[in-house]
């Protein structure tokens, strides 16, 4: 198996997580061990998946037939929606390592806050105690907002690893971003190609393409690396998962990601997280 350099981030608990991840939101569940055996063979060792994808099996088949070390592969998934609340939480993730097959993830992520139903610091105890009991190295949050976090430093003791977030050119979420780098959060990019369409063909894009001799996908996730985020494209491609991943031998100019930077218009192709659930 190819060995692509790709860095890693320190989370603020000392955990390295590489800054580019294999996504698998909506792969098919008996398409899911081959598309993870594929990014494998690209060089990605950082997997993201879900209890809501219902593919975590797959993910597990892919990593006990890839031979891998369990040591050199970083294995995040999140808690479903329907399973916030202490216990709940617990016995969820209990379920999410039984289809994986593993005693323990890198990353256990909230997926959404679901702020009305008003229980997310009550799971955010769990998390903690998920922790301390090493059934995930780090834990995390996902489509967390500013007044979601502040809630956590104040009644919890545990900053969050980890904020996965929609994160695009179109939505290149500067606000978060600062808050984030203020408190010791990594940013995670999710929908980091926006989905792979419309984006991959705007202009500004296309014509760095040029300039760079890269394809618009790789342009813009050398974007992201640049701005520091952790980046998890999604592709069932072979070409396009090998493509991905080949980011780490060019380097755009700070004007370059700057004008990128540019392209946010507000446009979010996921549910805002204020309302979601
Ligand atoms: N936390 C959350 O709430 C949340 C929400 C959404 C996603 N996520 C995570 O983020 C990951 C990525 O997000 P995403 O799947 O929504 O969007 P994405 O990675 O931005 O885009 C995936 C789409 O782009 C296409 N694509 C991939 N590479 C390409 C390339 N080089 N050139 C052209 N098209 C390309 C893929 O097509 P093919 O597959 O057909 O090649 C697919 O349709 C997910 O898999 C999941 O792990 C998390």
């Amino acid at each position: 198996m190819s060995h692509v350099p790709v860095p890693k981030i320190r989370l603020n608990n000392g955990v390295g997580i590489p800054q580019l991840g294999f996504g698998v939101f909506q792969i098919e569940p008996d398409r899911t061990a081959e598309a993870v055996l594929t990014a494998f063979e690209a060089g990605y060792r950082h997997i993201d998946t879900a209890q809501g994808y219902n593919n975590e099996e797959g993910v597990g088949e892919a990593i006990r037939a890839s031979g891998l070390p369990r040591g050199e592969i970083f294995v995040t998934t999140k808690l479903a929606n329907d399973r916030h609340g202490y216990d709940q939480a617990i016995s969820a993730l209990d379920e999410s390592l039984q289809r994986l097959g593993l005693d323990h993830v890198d990353l256990y992520l909230i997926h959404w806050p679901r702020p009305a139903q008003n229980r997310y610091v009550e799971t955010w105890k769990a998390f903690e105690k998920i922790a301390s009991d090493g059934k995930a190295r780090a834990i995390g949050v996902s489509n967390f907002q500013i007044p979601h976090l502040k809630r956590l430093a104040e009644e919890t003791a545990t900053v969050p690893a980890v904020n996965q977030i929609e994160l695009h050119p179109w939505l290149p979420q500067t606000e978060l971003r600062a808050y984030h780098q203020r408190h010791g959060i990594a940013t995670e990019a999710w929908s980091p190609l926006a989905k792979g369409g419309e984006l991959l063909a705007d202009e500004l894009i296309v014509g760095l393409s040029e300039k760079y001799g890269k394809t618009p996908a790789q342009i813009v996730l050398r974007w992201h690396l640049q701005l520091g985020n952790i980046a998890i494209p999604k592709s069932v491609t072979p070409s396009r998962v090998r493509e991905n991943a080949d980011i780490f031998d060019f380097e755009l100019s700070d004007d370059d990601v700057a004008s990128i930077s540019e392209l946010g218009n507000g446009r979010r192709l996921g549910p805002d997280p204020d309302n979601f659930g």
